[in-house]
């Protein structure tokens, strides 16, 4: 077994509509592989699954679960007008986006509905009722400050220790990209003294938590 994504899961993940880059979804492979026996990972941001591809594969091949949480409601660059709309993810009736039905036909299509759990709702009321330490978060919900603010604040304090924090769409240069996930995510959580870098590609930065206990505040 080679830690590279598997091939037939890596065509699905490569298919799926969505935003992750091949390099970044090699990543969070490798690491939910290394990860994923010592407890659950959790995924705040499913859209229509790209990720939670690379994150299944390697619940696959070693075991293991991995919750997506999203309203599936898309974020603000997700709206019509915005620069990330799909206007084939509308609910017709409705008359907003709906990015589950999606979700759940490409996570068919990849065999992976037995390892990867969708938890539809707010990721602040899914957080505030979660609590079981992770041995993998990946954070890449809502890209505005107060989503940002309020994912890390949510989420971060269950990574157990030496479990991972992956962040997407992580730019120190401003040129790069919008600077919530840098300022309100990766920044503070490495102040907190509770975490470390330990990988990085592309936009994606993984820390390791260094100390305290799953649960308790950070820090
Ligand atoms: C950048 S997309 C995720 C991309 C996905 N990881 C991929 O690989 O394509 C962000 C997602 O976060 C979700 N989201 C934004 N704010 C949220 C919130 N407060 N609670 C739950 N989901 C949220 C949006 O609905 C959207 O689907």
């Amino acid at each position: 077994m080679t830690d590279t994504m598997p091939p037939d899961l890596l065509e699905h993940a490569l298919a799926a509509k969505g935003f992750m880059p091949p390099d970044e979804g090699a990543l969070l492979h490798r690491v939910a592989r290394e990860r994923l026996p010592h407890g659950p990972a959790l995924e705040v941001g499913t859209y229509c699954g790209k990720s939670a591809i690379y994150l299944g594969a390697a619940a696959r091949e070693v075991g293991g679960v991995v919750f997506t949480v999203d309203h599936h409601r898309g974020s603000e660059e997700n709206q019509a007008g915005w620069e990330h709309h799909d206007p084939t993810v509308v609910d017709p009736e409705l008359g907003v986006m709906d990015t589950l039905p999606t979700f759940r036909r490409t996570i068919a299509r990849a065999g992976l509905e037995d390892h990867v759990i969708a938890v539809v709702g707010r990721s602040t009321t899914v957080a505030a009722h979660w609590r079981t330490p992770l041995s993998l978060l990946f954070i890449d919900g809502g890209h505005g400050e107060q989503p940002a603010r309020d994912d890390l604040a949510s989420w971060a304090h269950w990574v157990m220790p030496g479990g991972l924090f992956a962040i997407h769409d992580v730019f120190p240069d401003p040129a790069d990209g919008g600077r919530p996930p840098y300022e309100q995510i990766y920044l503070p959580a490495l102040e907190s003294g509770a975490f470390e870098e330990v990988e990085v590609a592309g936009s994606m930065r993984v820390l390791r938590r260094t100390s305290g206990v799953a649960g308790d505040p950070l820090g």
